[in-house]
């Protein structure tokens, strides 16, 4: 018994609009198309995995497909057609007469579990029928025309469909040899031709890839691409007791100043570090050092400001950033929100601050200084 994939990925993306075809839009560093090959080319069975590429972009499609199709298993490629209808006309004139089992799935539905591909194979051997994976609707779905709301549809008879959708090889050339007009999916088109389709469960994470926010939401799914990364920093406190204390960028009234290159800053260092150590980027020595004169006595907010960009520039977004102040001075609690609110501000994520002691001992016991422990959690953009 031998099975093979039409993996569909011929459209160009329009509503996504990222200014190139969907399948080489990335999710947490990878490609769309890439995403899918590597779930679909591990279903049981597989001897042959066809794409459909878009028009212009055959060669580069291929290029990302080999490194993930094991050598037992057949990779073809075509361009694509005007519709996903004619794409997958074009990509069955590459399936080999072997195949038994023949699936059709979108590259869009790109983290569609191998689970999924298996499930519906072994019902298509099980009943010789079309098979489908759908999911139940558990929203309250009405009929509108225009604003106006007419009427609700029960609900219970109503199913999503995803992909893949698998059929006995026989049956699906029949159809598409068959073909009078347009059908949004093959099981339409084999039901158009008299047959019958049978659905097993489908799976949230075959949601379809059409928009900007379904990007946002798969990348949220799959865990993206996150990466924590760990910051300390030391200051003495001044022996000048008139010296401002500045942590967190702002000035906390009453307290002593620290000392340091800088303006002694300990919270923003940590935080700095913390993030460039996150992005692999260095640290706060590496990139701001103590020979670049125009960080002499520099506010918090402009290493902050300026780590933030580089991070940017690197492709990563903060998630959040947890600090801890260790020592006796200055005392947390009354300046905790502000300096919340103000580091929160200007890297754009949300800076939680905590504070702690050390039961007398060491030098921050005795108060000879303060220490800030950072940690933050970044993650790759997407485009
Ligand atoms: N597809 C295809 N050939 C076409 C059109 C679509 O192979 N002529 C594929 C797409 O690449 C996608 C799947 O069919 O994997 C479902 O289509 P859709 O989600 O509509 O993708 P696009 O057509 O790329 O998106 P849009 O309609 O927003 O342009
Ligand atoms: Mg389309």
């Amino acid at each position: 018994m031998s099975v093979a994939v039409i993996l569909v990925a011929a459209g160009q993306g329009e509503r996504l609009g990222a200014g190139k075809p969907k399948a080489l839009v990335h999710v947490a560093g990878v490609t769309l198309l890439e995403h899918a090959i590597a779930r679909a080319v591990a279903t049981k069975n597989l001897s042959q995995l066809v794409i459909t590429a878009t028009p212009g972009f055959l060669e580069e499609f291929v290029e990302l497909a080999k490194p993930h199709v094991p050598s037992g298993i057949q990779l073809s490629a075509v361009q694509g057609g005007e519709t996903r209808q004619l794409s997958i006309a074009l990509a069955l004139g590459e399936v080999s007469n072997s195949a038994e089992v023949i699936l059709v799935h979108d590259a869009a539905r790109a983290f569609t579990p191998t689970e999924v591909f298996d499930r519906v194979v072994a019902e298509v051997l099980a009943s010789g029928f079309g098979v489908i994976p759908v999911i139940p609707v558990h929203d309250t779905v009405k009929r509108s025309e225009g604003s106006e709301v007419l009427e609700t549809i029960d609900r219970s008879e109503l199913r999503v469909a995803q992909t893949p959708q698998g059929f006995p090889a026989k049956l699906f050339r029949e159809a598409y040899a068959a073909i009078t007009k347009d059908h949004t999916d093959d099981a339409s088109l084999i039901q158009a031709n008299g047959h019958r389709v049978l659905s097993v469960p489908g799976d949230r994470m075959a949601m379809k890839v059409t928009t900007k926010d379904d990007l946002i939401l798969a990348s949220h799914l799959i865990g993206g691409q996150q990466r924590t990364g760990i910051g300390t920093d030391t200051h003495r406190f001044s022996e000048d007791s008139a010296k401002p204390l500045f942590l967190g960028t702002i000035e906390w009234p009453g307290e002593r100043g620290l000392d340091g290159h800088s303006d002694g800053d300990a919270l923003s260092h940590a935080i700095v570090d913390a993030l460039l150590s996150a992005a692999g980027l260095g640290d706060i020595g590496s990139n701001f050092g103590v020979d670049r004169p125009e960080f002499q006595g520099a506010n918090g907010q402009v290493f902050l400001t300026e780590t933030l960009a580089k991070l940017a520039e690197a492709g990563f977004a903060i998630i959040n950033v947890s600090a801890q102040i260790i020592g006796n001075r200055p005392k947390v609690a009354p300046m905790r929100e502000q300096v919340e609110q103000v580091l929160s501000s200007i890297l754009k994520a949300p800076v939680t601050i905590s504070a702690t002691t050390t039961d007398g001992l060491g030098f921050l016991g005795n108060t000879e200084g303060v220490a800030v422990v950072a940690s933050a959690l970044i993650q790759r953009k997407d485009e």
